[in-house]
């Protein structure tokens, strides 16, 4: 049992999801996971692969609502649609790159495409960021990684 509840977001990239003509399962698990883990759900957004909107969402989350963590899914990828990491780009104030780097690894030995993956991890002021791939294979894979070390990362930052 943690010491501690950490509240968390999870924003969807997804201009289809965003328009309703797609299930966000990424999302969905997600939210499920985290919260069956004890983080505590305070947002659940899509929006679409545009970076202004982005931007002004994930900033909106970290500055007024003091979420602890956000996850995002989707929009990492080489397509001319993928813009997530250009936005966080202009969100993010200390990026840390092993924490990408590391699902990157992790995700490699499943599939040689984990190298197309640009998702980032950073802080703005108390929230820590974290970019996952799209694909509901990709987000269970990935969190796999990132949840061992997440309650000492959200201790560190605040
Ligand atoms: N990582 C894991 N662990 N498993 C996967 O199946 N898919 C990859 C990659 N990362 C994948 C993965 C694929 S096919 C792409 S294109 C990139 O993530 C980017 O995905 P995105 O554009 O949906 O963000």
């Amino acid at each position: 049992q943690k010491t501690e509840k950490f509240t968390f977001a999870v924003v969807t990239m997804s201009d289809k999801g965003s328009r309703g003509e797609r299930e966000d399962t990424s999302g969905a698990y997600l939210l499920k996971t985290l919260t069956s883990e004890g983080y505590i759900q305070v947002s659940y957004i899509i929006v679409p692969d545009n970076v202004p909107v982005i931007t002004k969402t994930l900033i909106e989350l970290a500055d007024k609502e003091q979420v602890a963590l956000v996850v995002t899914t989707g929009g990492t990828g080489v397509a001319p649609t993928d813009v997530t990491p250009e936005a966080m780009q202009q969100v993010i104030e200390k990026e840390i790159p092993g924490m990408a780097e590391a699902m990157r690894y992790e995700s490699m030995k499943k599939t040689s495409r984990a190298m197309l993956s640009r998702g980032k991890v950073g802080i703005r002021g108390a929230t820590l960021i974290v970019n996952l791939p799209g694909s509901l294979k990709a987000v269970k894979e990935n969190l796999e990684v990132l949840l061992p070390v997440l309650p000492h990362a959200l201790e560190k930052i605040r």
